[in-house]
């Protein structure tokens, strides 16, 4: 029997909780405020932690990192206001699990608790068998030497067998579509279709017809009939690329196919039955969109059933040289080029870049250098990094809100040195001209430029 402490200093919430958890089977402890909670983990067995964000005393937030610095594998799940998604954000970005919004049901509780649960488990039913296997996961053609992306390829392994719905999470460029073919690769509907449909590339009118076919006469245009991608994906995968940006109309009829495995033609009346595996993937936060109700809650649920989250690359940096050596031997193999490496200087140059494009951006950069360079080994010259300021990592803005901020990923220091870098770039080298762009002395740029690693030729 899992055991949940619940951190909640309004005692009616702790009390409503207590008993919702329990008729769920779950065993409860509970703590009004987070010293009493740290005290209780320090002494008991725990297996998660739900905690309001607003506490008395150290907050929730605050409360978040001494459990993680404390146990960092330990799932949390925070209860914040209706209306505070920013806060709710915050804490995800702190490692939380998983957050609920007050006003919540105890259903909806009780799912995401399990959930984090079952998640937890397998995370540590996996670290426990690699541990003893001394196993490393090595898929064809994806690079994962750091843990995280081991993680990953161990989630894979995991859940490919099965044929539970995969909810694929990341950043533009982290690998959804790799990983998305590395699940079918893997399951027992390997020797099946694989198929993708790319939501946002096509115009609501069409897609209804993509995804569910359609009879002669549904619509004008229509002058045979056409089956749509769930039926060509029988037997196999159905993979839905960016589903965060399906229209309201179409969520309600991918819902009753994830729950039903049924659906008509449109025009037709006949329902038809698949058996396909869905793999989804989505660059938004959905918790977000289910938030400003553009997502509907019962279709995210039918998704999330094992969601996976790739990290963005600035975050298993320890890859970099991997995937350089993997990108060169595919890129100089094509092109025939002899290039056998890259040079410490240019190695150094793409391990201190934040790669807001992720590890397509690295793909892309690695090409041009191939393609471009004329030795055997890639230079600083050969890499062109993309380095306007303005570019950020995350997703695009909200609307409203400026991205005049640093980056995602870099610090203060390494943004100014990008700056640096920028402007000497502007000024053609030249470093009286740069200090003048920069607003510094002449001197003051020779310091940060030595400080960076760029050589004083004078
Ligand atoms: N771990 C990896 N090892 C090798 N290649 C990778 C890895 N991750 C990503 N790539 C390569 O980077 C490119 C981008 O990956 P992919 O298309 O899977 O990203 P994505 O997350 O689907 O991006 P988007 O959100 O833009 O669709 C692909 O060419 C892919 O082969
Ligand atoms: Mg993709």
């Amino acid at each position: 029997m899992a055991t949940i402490l619940i951190v909640e200093d309004e005692p009616k919430m702790a009390r409503l909780l207590e008993l919702g958890f329990a008729e769920d089977g779950l065993a409860t402890r509970t703590a009004p405020d987070a010293e009493a909670g740290l005290k209780i983990l320090a002494q008991e067995p725990i297996d998660l932690v739900v905690t309001d964000l607003k506490l008395p005393g150290m907050n929730g937030l605050e409360f978040l990192q001494a459990i993680k610095r404390a146990n960092a594998s330990l799932p949390v799940v925070v209860m914040t206001a209706f209306g505070t998604v920013e806060t709710a954000v915050e804490a995800m970005k702190a490692g939380a699990s998983d957050y609920v919004l007050k006003p919540f049901s105890l259903e909806e509780m009780n799912l995401i608790v399990h959930k984090e649960l079952d998640v937890h488990q397998l995370r540590e039913e996996n670290r426990n068998l690699r541990e003893a296997l001394g196993q490393r996961y090595e898929f064809k053609n994806i690079v994962a030497r750091s843990s995280q992306m081991q993680e990953v390829l161990a989630m894979v392994e995991r859940v490919a067998p099965s044929n539970s719905t995969v909810l694929l999470g990341g950043e533009s460029g982290v690998g959804k579509d790799l990983i998305a073919r590395a699940i079918h690769q893997h399951s027992k509907r390997a020797a099946g279709p694989f198929i993708k449909i790319n939501c946002t590339a096509i115009p609501e009118n069409l897609l209804e017809s993509e995804l569910f076919g359609y009879e002669k006469g549904a619509f004008t245009g229509a002058v045979s009939s056409k089956p749509g991608k769930f039926e060509l994906a029988d037997k196999g995968t159905i993979f839905l690329d960016e589903i965060g940006d399906v229209p309201s109309t179409i969520q309600v009829k991918l819902l009753r196919v994830l729950q039903e495995r049924e659906f008509e033609r449109l025009g037709g009346t006949k329902t038809l039955k698949v058996d396909v595996r869905v793999v989804a993937a989505t660059n938004q936060d959905l918790r977000a969109a289910l938030e400003q109700g553009t997502f509907r809650e019962d279709l995210f649920y039918r998704l999330n059933v094992v969601p996976i989250s790739i990290p963005p690359l600035r975050e298993h940096k320890e890859d970099i040289p991997y995937l350089v050596d993997h990108f060169i031997q595919r890129f100089a193999g094509e092109g025939e080029k002899p290039i056998t490496g890259i040079t410490p200087a240019a190695q150094k140059m793409l391990m201190e870049f934040h790669w807001p494009g992720n590890v397509r951006e690295l793909e892309n950069i690695i090409e041009r250098a191939v393609a471009l360079s004329t030795g055997t080994v890639l230079d600083v010259s050969d890499i062109r990094l993309d380095l306007s300021p303005t570019r950020t990592a995350a997703s695009p803005p909200a609307a409203g809100t400026e991205a005049k901020f640093i980056p995602e990923g870099l610090t203060l220091e390494q943004f100014e040195d990008e700056l640096i870098k920028e402007a000497l770039r502007r000024a053609n080298g030249n470093k009286s001209q740069a200090a003048r762009l920069l607003g510094l002395s002449r001197n003051t740029l020779r310091y940060r430029l030595s400080k960076i690693g760029v050589p004083d030729e004078q």
